[in-house]
Parts: C-alpha cells; structure tokens; sequence
C-alpha cells in the first residue's frame, strides 16, 4: 500500500516531468505543490531538491523568500493586512479587530476548518490607500470594518478572488 510520503513522492515526480528538471522549474513546481497541499514541508523541500539536483538549502531559501510560498499550513484564503505606518494611521486597529472578531482567530492562526489565515503584511505598495490588505493576491485598499465583512462573506461562499471582483467586492 502506498504511503503518504509515497504518494507525495509520485506527484512531485510527475511535477517534475510537467514543468522539467532544471534550476527555472523550482519556483513552478514550488506554487503547484504550495496551492495543492496548503504548505511546503520540509520533507517535501529536501525531495524537489534531490529531484532537481540543487541544494535543499536553495529550495529553503526560495520558499522563505516568497510571501505566497510558506512552509507552515495556510488557509485557502491567506489575509495580510499591512501593518506599516500610513495604514496604521489610516485605521488598520478597527480593521483588525473586525478580522479577528469575525474569524475568531488572531493574526498568525488558521481557521479550524483551514478556510482563513491571519497574517500581517508590511507596506505592500498603496500607502495612499490604506488601511490595504492583500486576501491572497488581491489587493483591497481603504478597508473598512464593514468592508472586511463584505470580504470574508464572498470568502465564504468559496468565491475565488475574480467572483469577488464579478460581486463588485474589489475595491
Ligand atoms: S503603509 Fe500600508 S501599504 Fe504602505
């Protein structure tokens, strides 16, 4: 009977026959396991590394470089509210709160049912705009904490960012 890791194995494999052996497929194969487990785990960063012929340690460093690559657990939905000074003046507590309230978990966590992951972000570029976030790539600017409940409602219905935006929900 095949193992998990066995198994594991066999679809980084197959990864590596799509997107090929060199150094150009690491971050491909990279995004395909990250949206697929929810995670690179440290077993799976030493297998792409034998499979590719590199150093684990270069497959590390890529994965802890890239916002959208984590070796931890994340939700479908991965939040990053920017932290940094002009969000922060702009009213980032308010909308904090409002994630944490309506998530029921604090910057950092997982939802039990691994929908929502609460991150901080640092300034990611619309400063003039803030208090802005990020709800995987989708970039929301002037977030209110009424906004935040209209966001995480289209969450929740398992719309994926562009249904959100077909909802009129981007910002
Ligand atoms: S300070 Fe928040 S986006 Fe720059």
């Amino acid at each position: 009977m095949l193992t998990k890791q066995d198994k594991l194995l066999a679809e980084l494999r197959a990864l590596v026959g799509k997107h090929g052996s060199g150094r150009p497929s690491l971050i491909p194969i990279l995004m395909e396991v990250q949206e697929h487990y929810g995670q690179i785990s440290d077993f799976t960063m030493q297998a792409i590394a034998d499979m590719l012929g590199i150093h684990p340690v270069e497959v590390y460093s890529v994965v802890t470089f890239y916002a959208f690559l984590n070796e931890k657990y994340h939700g479908k939905f991965v939040i990053r509210l920017c932290r940094t000074i002009s969000c922060d003046m702009a009213g980032k507590k308010a909308v904090a709160r409002q994630l944490e309230n309506d998530l029921g978990i604090e910057f950092g966590e997982t939802t039990e049912d691994g929908r929502f992951t609460l991150e901080w972000a640092n300034c990611i570029g619309m400063c003039d705009q803030g208090p802005a976030m990020l709800v995987n790539d989708q970039v929301f600017t002037h977030v209110t904490p009424e906004k935040v409940h209209d966001i995480l409602e289209a969450c929740r219905r398992s719309f994926g960012p562009s249904s959100m935006q077909k909802e009129g929900i981007a910002l």
